[in-house]
């Protein structure tokens, strides 16, 4: 039987009427369809220190927070654009875990602003985030502009958006389960047995 596929949303804000929780639900939507198990990680739910590098493990919340993104397959991760770029307790959230949450998994990026820009300069900063992880960022992304308007339940512009959104999950899921089926892992096994620079010597 196919090993069962997880992917985890987090989100970046913590607002009560978020619209980035919108855009992560509605990723994780995309990404159920195609047959995962979802997970939101919303960061409302985790009472976090500020991360300064002492030790955090005695910290319940890390704990469960390193727990149920590390046993994820895949990430969804949505943030607000703040002053030009992610959130701080998205940041903090991150820097709070680090290879053992990341390294190696599929990444799904989605954003929301209040401004006409969109989270294009959250998106760049978290997608730099994500190869400094060693995590495979996809080229498929989704970015709100002036999300309140155009995710509100009348606007006519809602369903469009929706649905880019939920095509970053569909996304996320279908390479979380390339990434994971036994051919990958024979695939990575040979990568990693190869010669480092065949041809170099002749
Ligand atoms: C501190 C702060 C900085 C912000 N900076 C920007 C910005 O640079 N560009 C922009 O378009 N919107 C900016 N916004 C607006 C938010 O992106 C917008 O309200 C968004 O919907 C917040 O996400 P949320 O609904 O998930 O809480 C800022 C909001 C806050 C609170």
């Amino acid at each position: 039987m196919p090993q069962e596929i997880i992917i985890a949303g987090i989100v970046g804000s913590l607002r009560e009427d978020s619209k980035t929780r919108l855009a992560v639900l509605a990723a994780l939507e995309g990404a159920a369809e195609s047959g995962a198990a979802t997970r939101l990680v919303d960061l409302r739910e985790y009472d976090l220190p500020f991360c300064n590098e002492d030790d955090t493990s005695s910290s319940p919340d890390v704990v469960r927070l390193r727990e149920d993104v590390r046993t994820a397959h895949g990430l969804i991760i949505g943030t607000p654009e703040y002053h030009g770029g992610y959130s701080g307790l998205l940041k903090n959230a991150i820097d709070l875990m680090g290879f053992d949450e990341f390294e190696g998994k599929i990444v799904g990026l989605v954003g929301v602003s209040g401004g006409a820009m969109g989270a294009s300069h959250a998106l760049q900063g978290l997608r730099a985030i994500g190869r400094a992880l060693h995590a495979w960022v996809i080229p498929q992304q989704a970015a709100v502009p002036d999300a309140s308007a155009a995710l509100a339940p009348e606007s006519p512009t809602r369903t469009r958006h929706l649905e880019r959104l939920r095509d970053v999950g569909v996304q996320v899921a279908r390479f979380a389960a390339l990434h994971n089926s036994p051919e990958a892992a024979e695939f990575l096994r040979a990568w990693e047995e190869a010669p480092s620079n065949p041809g170099a010597e002749l």
